[in-house]
């Protein structure tokens, strides 16, 4: 029986990549710390086979733990499940011999201050971006450059839009650049963040990502997935629909940019969650690439959509098989988050609906429960996935479904 060891099974494509395992007769195997793994849910912890306990926080040691596990256990795959890990993982198939990426771009993978040094090195379509280490060196830089206002200020390391926000003049910045240096550590595993400033030329138009499997270096572009995002001075997601609703014309672009940016980043085997912006002209832009599987439950989308199960090929490909990525049927799917008007604390909401569309719902707060704000995605009370014949419907039969739930917030006075 082959093995592959997930690094980092608690997140939200872990379930995926667990079950997608138990079908293909695989044993999995995670690299967790001991604490984190105290808080895994049931549903996770029964399918694992074993476990190698280590601390992220040194990545050396970790490295050097982690092999020797991998070693021992006889373990035949390398499987990268969250962002802040994907390094490591790249870096410890390389020691082992596996199916991975190029290790010398292992870092900018997650770094997006070295990610836009390879995109401008390799003429990928992205933001102009200037770097800084501190809110006075991001004025001077940006005075320097002729960036003009809009811009986007963000660390060189987060997730989920946390510390990203769009600034309107020269007055903004050093918030924006306090907001973006604000958190030094990654929680749960300790890891710590280069808190590096990058200040992008703001991108307009619609946003999608590019869902994909490399395997032995071919690119394999199995759904674009429009994103649906706040539209204030903060970019936290509202739901995604898979496939999402463009030309083929747009498509094609966001193929295109998609296949530079993960060329140029080295992935030859895993997956890819490319984020992309289209501007009114058809232009297409790369905000940044995870070399892990996506968040919010789109691998969910995916399958549900086209039948494509990218959590299998995923785990198919670092095993150096051929992944399975042949589309099944050709119907939509969707998520959408439900959110609080502002932070506060939850005092009720409607219940969340059924019928033919609805796939699935949950709730993740309760009344009573502290909400946080809806700016960035720390702020979900709940989520429903959806289907439909087609992303027009799916799209449409979202936006009523949201429109029809009520939340209610407890006020002050
Ligand atoms: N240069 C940009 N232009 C326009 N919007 C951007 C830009 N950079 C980021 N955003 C918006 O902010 C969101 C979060 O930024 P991103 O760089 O993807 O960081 P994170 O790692 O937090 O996802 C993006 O999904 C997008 O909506
Ligand atoms: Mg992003």
């Amino acid at each position: 029986m082959q093995k592959v060891l997930l690094i980092e099974a608690d997140v939200s494509a872990g379930e995926d990549l667990l079950t997608a395992a138990a079908e293909l007769g695989v044993e999995a195997h995670v690299a967790t710390h001991e604490d984190v793994f105290r808080s895994y849910r049931p549903e996770l912890k029964e399918r694992i086979s074993g476990t190698v306990f280590t601390d992220f926080a040194d990545p050396e040691t970790a490295l050097d733990d982690l092999e020797r596990f991998c070693r021992e256990t006889g373990i035949d795959g390398i499987v990268a499940c969250w962002e802040f890990l994907s390094p490591l993982a790249t870096r410890l198939a390389d020691r082992l011999g596996l199916p991975g990426h190029r290790p010398e771009r292992a870092e900018a993978c997650r770094n997006k201050r070295l990610m836009a040094e390879v995109f401008d090195a390799h003429g990928v379509p992205a933001p102009r971006t200037v770097v800084a280490q501190d809110p006075g060196e991001l004025a001077r830089r940006v005075a320097e450059s002729g960036l003009g206002y809009p811009l986007v200020v963000k660390p060189a390391e987060n997730a989920a839009s946390i510390g990203v926000s769009v600034v309107h003049s020269a007055a903004e910045l050093p918030g924006a650049a306090r907001l973006a240096q604000a958190q030094t550590h990654k929680s749960s595993h300790g890891l710590a963040l280069d808190i590096t400033l990058l200040a992008q030329e703001h991108v307009d138009g619609d946003e999608f990502s590019v869902e994909s499997v490399i395997s032995g270096g071919t690119i394999h572009h199995l759904a674009i997935t429009e994103k649906f995002t706040t539209r204030g001075t903060s970019r936290a997601e509202l739901g995604h629909t898979v496939p999402a609703e463009t030309t083929p014309a747009v498509s094609a672009a966001l193929y295109e940019a998609a296949t530079a940016a993960i060329r140029a980043l080295g992935l030859r085997n895993g997956v890819a969650h490319t984020e992309a912006k289209v501007g009114s002209t058809g232009a297409c832009k790369i905000i940044e690439v995870g070399a892990r599987p996506p968040g919010d439950h789109i691998m969910r989308l995916v399958r549900e959509a086209l039948g494509i199960d990218e959590a299998r090929a995923f785990l198919q490909t670092v095993l150096g098989r051929r992944p399975d990525v042949a589309p099944l049927r050709d119907t939509a799917a969707a998520i959408r988050f439900l959110t609080a008007p502002e932070a506060g604390v939850l005092r009720w909401t409607s219940a969340l609906p059924g019928g033919e569309h609805v796939v699935a719902t949950s709730m993740s707060k309760m009344p009573g429960d502290e909400v946080g704000s809806p700016h960035d995605n720390m702020g979900r009370i709940g989520q429903i996935v959806l289907r439909g014949a087609t992303a027009s419907e799916v799209n449409k039969v979202a936006a009523e479904t949201m429109d029809a739930i009520t939340v209610e917030m407890v006020t002050q006075w």
